[in-house]
């Protein structure tokens, strides 16, 4: 596996390749992420990683100083997960001029968008970048981050890219926390505490696949338990998957999409809900 730091040098070491699979990341990598590499080793070659992580999708207080950046580690999971080339550029070589993309509102402004003002700007901005660099056939991003898919899929359409999106599951522990970076930062109480944002999504779920109609009401239920538990949520809220938008009542495919502190650390997920085809998987966690 090669490690590149400069477009001119990923150029190079891409020559002609026309089937490329891309995997962009902030690096500290998990099983999550080596799952993305291992979906895109099936469709196409060479699997191409980047690690960078992205200031400008980051807002005033968040995490962007104490993002745990561990590039040597990150490395060898790659290599190991058989990815070809990782292409981690200092903040120089991506924003050598100043440079925003322009997602449209509403949905860049929803969901962790309110929360996050200019979040989605700063993730499709550099990931056009990373594409326009790396010059994929397929790219891959994770369903954990529900929202950053919806819109950098709407990007891809908007502007015509010759990129095909595939869709990661989201990774998780055993006792149901998605898999994120972030995750480290909990304490040993915070972490046992955590699953409960999963646990209550499959509880709602369950609701709506059932035939739960009132989702204000579901959304309540499970803001209510977690502020019950001390979390701080942003929001909670059911979405269609078509357009992630409130859902019409009679819609059989919604989302819910959470987003909730604990302590320091910020948790973001959420569950696809098929009325009529409840996921017996699912139910085993
Ligand atoms: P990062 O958080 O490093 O995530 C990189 C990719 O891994 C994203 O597509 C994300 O959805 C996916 N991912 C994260 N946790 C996962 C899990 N538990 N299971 C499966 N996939 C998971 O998302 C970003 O970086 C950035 O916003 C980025 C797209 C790289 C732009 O800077």
């Amino acid at each position: 596996m090669q490690l590149v730091h400069t477009v001119t040098e990923l150029r190079a070491a891409l020559g002609e390749h026309r089937d490329t699979a891309f995997v962009p990341t902030m690096g500290n990598l998990h099983s999550g992420h080596i799952s993305l590499i291992d979906l895109a080793r099936k469709h196409g070659s060479p699997v191409v990683a980047s690690i960078f992580v992205n200031p400008l999708q980051f807002g005033i207080g968040e995490d962007f100083e104490r993002y745990p950046r561990t590039l040597a580690a990150d490395c060898s999971q790659l290599d190991a997960a058989g990815c070809d080339l990782v292409f981690a550029p200092d903040a120089q070589e991506m924003y050598s001029q100043p440079q925003t993309f322009h997602v449209q509102p509403p949905l860049a402004d929803e969901l962790c968008g309110a929360f996050r003002p200019g979040h989605f700007q700063g993730v499709a901005t550099v990931v056009l970048k990373l594409f326009n660099m790396v010059q994929p056939r397929y790219a891959v991003f994770g369903k954990k981050d529900y929202q950053q898919l919806f819109i950098l899929k709407g990007m891809v359409r908007q502007f015509n890219l010759p990129i095909v999106i595939l869709e990661g599951e989201t990774s998780r522990a055993d006792d149901g926390l998605a898999l994120s970076s972030r995750n480290a930062y909990l304490t040993k109480e915070e972490r046992a505490e955590a699953p409960r944002l999963f646990r209550l999504l499959r509880e709602a779920a369950h609701r709506i696949e059932v035939g739960e109609r009132d989702f204000t009401a579901v959304e309540q239920a499970v803001s209510d338990d977690l502020r019950a538990h001390g979390w701080r949520v942003d929001y909670v809220s059911v979405r269609s998957q078509v357009n992630l938008l409130a859902p019409k009542s009679q819609e059989s495919d919604s989302v819910i999409i959470a987003a909730a502190h604990l302590g320091r650390t910020r948790l973001i997920d959420n569950i696809e809900c098929c009325s009529g085809s409840i996921d017996l998987k699912r139910q085993e966690i």
